[in-house]
């Protein structure tokens, strides 16, 4: 079993070997963006790993297609491709989900406040 600790968070999540990251956070409750299910290929689900990156499985090269070559160096993960290997303690750092709706309306109203202008600036 590894307990994989959020940062940040009281949330800690369990899983079993072959169980993905985001599966892990998932059934803990633990938001964590995803458009594509868990397929590798929107890339929302990237995260770091902080610690314990020997409980998981090797990088795999949809995430470096996704995460870019450094990936390795900074520990970071598609939670969808990572699976727990063994048992021990891993730490995460999980980005905050965007809310897009909120963003596409802070646009609209910056867009209308430079219309109201006369025009970008
Ligand atoms: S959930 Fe889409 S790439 Fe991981």
């Amino acid at each position: 079993m590894i307990r994989i600790a959020i940062a940040g968070s009281d949330v800690t999540a369990c899983a079993e070997p072959g169980t993905s990251l985001l599966t892990a956070l998932q059934r803990a409750a633990y938001p964590v963006a995803t458009s594509c299910g868990g397929s590798a290929t929107c890339g929302l689900c990237r995260l770091a790993v902080t610690s314990g990156r020997e409980l998981l499985t090797p990088l795999v090269p949809a995430e470096i297609t996704h995460l870019g070559s450094i990936a390795k160096v900074l520990g970071l993960r598609l939670a969808c491709q990572a699976r727990c290997l063994g048992a021990g303690d891993v730490r995460v750092e999980v980005p905050e989900i965007e809310d897009v709706a909120a963003r596409k309306a802070r646009k609209a109203e910056r867009l209308r406040a430079q219309r109201d202008r006369g025009g970008p600036r």
